[in-house]
């Protein structure tokens, strides 16, 4: 291929590429999805099936995304379609990346929705409004806030326009800068949170909860869930790791960043889940609390330890900054795309995008009152776009990704690319023609096909 860089530009080192993956991985789904989805699933056999998703499936098909986006440096549609030309003559392949772009749209929707109730939360922690507060008054706040849609609909504008002016300003200024700073001071936040979970005498019990691994209490739904959510804390299936991966220079080793992606997001989700279980068996609440968990549980702890407020103010806006810039990582291969294929100037393309995201994330925001009536198989709009993008469509994408990578595109090129040869190449090709696809094809059969 030709294209020396993306015209979208690059990342001025590879730790710049670090950084913005990591950026893009760590999020919500760390701190406050992983917790939450473990709490629901029973614990330890659900995040030992987590694990091993993470490490047969998620980190091969990342490796495989970066390459692709490396190899073309061009948005995730193009990039699979020249990939896809130059290894079979024709360009169908693109296909999987339009199917990530609309992934991308439905994540962004209810994303944002969470993030605005971060930045409810951050605002509520420095005013000082649940100092000393008990798990039930939590809950009653936490449930205030979803029933009230002019609330939301303010902070979910609010992180909208703060997503869309960094993707508009372009990959250089806004996305390193956040992440450079705001990465290590979550990391130390998290780690005083562990300290103080460890005072709660629930530690032992919260350890238990994650690590005791029972199979009787898993089922494939919660299977799935751990696959799919393997595939959405890494961004992948949908092209963001391929958009990061064209801005990607050439001298770095693919295999080694990415294990550090990976090593990186599953540490902040394990020690999040560390943080909050102790907090939620010591004060007597439900584990399987749902999407409240973090916004229940966590308010109580800052409220009783030394300076509480402080920390609560700083933990909810760094969880924020994990917030945000995900966010816009979620926006960014549209955006390429929109500039790439239609000449579009980069700002109008990001509105344009931002503008369609931000009204379907009503719809979310609604799904708690004055849209609660409107279901989908049972499920609110909210929990249905959670549903379906983490559960089908980024598995699909991802499957999908990890076939071609395996079976279509030239040995020579991703020898190429990854700079592996010998075991370690062989590893992560059979892992791209069969355990990837398998592991994906064997728990959506078991979901759809009940043993019972
Ligand atoms: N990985 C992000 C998180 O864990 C979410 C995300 C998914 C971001 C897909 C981009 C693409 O919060
Ligand atoms: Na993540």
């Amino acid at each position: 291929m030709t294209n020396k860089t993306s015209i979208q530009g690059s990342w001025a080192s590879r730790w710049i590429f670090i950084l913005a993956a990591t950026g893009s991985a760590v999020g919500l789904g760390n701190i406050w999805k992983f917790p939450y989805i473990t709490g629901e699933n029973g614990g330890g056999a659900f995040v030992l099936v987590y694990l091993a998703c993470i490490l047969l499936v998620g980190i091969p098909i990342m490796m495989a995304e970066v390459f692709i986006g490396r190899r073309a440096r061009k948005n995730p549609i193009n990039a699979l379609m020249d990939v896809s030309e130059e290894s079979e003559g024709s360009r169908k392949w693109g296909i999987i990346g339009v199917m990530g772009m609309l992934s991308g749209v439905f994540i962004f929707s209810f994303y944002s929705v969470v993030g605005g109730w971060v930045l409810h939360y951050i605002k509520v922690m420095l005013t000082g409004e649940m100092a000393d507060i008990t798990s039930d008054q939590a809950g009653a706040a936490f449930g205030a806030l979803l029933a009230d849609p002019a609330t939301l609909l303010g902070w979910h504008t609010l992180f909208s326009i703060m997503t869309i002016a960094v993707v508009a300003a372009g990959i250089n200024k806004g996305i390193e800068t956040a992440t450079r700073i705001m990465m290590p001071a979550l990391f130390v936040l998290l780690i005083i949170l562990l300290g103080y979970a460890m005072t709660t005498g629930g530690f032992a019990q919260g350890w238990n909860f994650m690590f005791n691994v029972d199979f009787s209490k898993l089922s494939w739904n919660s299977a799935l869930i751990a696959l799919g959510h393997s595939f959405f804390t890494l961004s992948l299936g949908m092209g963001t790791i391929m958009a990061y991966g064209s801005y990607m220079t050439k001298n770095a080793s693919i295999g080694k960043t990415v294990l550090a992606i990976g090593a990186l997001d599953t540490l902040v989700a394990l020690v999040a889940g560390l943080a909050i279980f102790p907090i939620i068996f010591a004060n007597g609440m439900d584990p399987a609390a749902g999407p409240g968990l973090m916004f229940i549980s966590l308010p109580v702890a800052f409220g009783q330890m030394p300076f509480g407020q402080l920390f609560g103010t700083l933990f909810f806006v760094l969880v924020g900054v994990a917030a945000w810039t995900s966010a816009i990582s979620l926006l960014e291969p549209t955006v390429a795309f929109l500039v790439e294929r239609f000449k579009m100037k980069r700002t109008n393309a990001a509105i344009t995008l931002g503008v369609a995201v931000w009204a379907l994330g009503i719809a979310c925001l609604g799904s708690f009152s004055f849209m609660s009536d409107v279901t989908l198989f049972g499920k609110n709009t909210f929990d249905f776009l959670d549903y379906i993008t983490a559960n089908i469509m980024l598995p699909l994408g991802g499957i999908l990704i990890a076939l071609f990578a395996g079976w279509v595109v030239k040995d020579k090129f991703a020898k190429e690319e990854l700079e592996l040869s010998g075991t370690l190449y062989a590893l992560w090709n059979i892992s791209m023609k069969f355990t990837a696809p398998i592991a994906v094809a064997v728990v959506l059969y078991f979901l759809i096909n009940p043993l019972t």
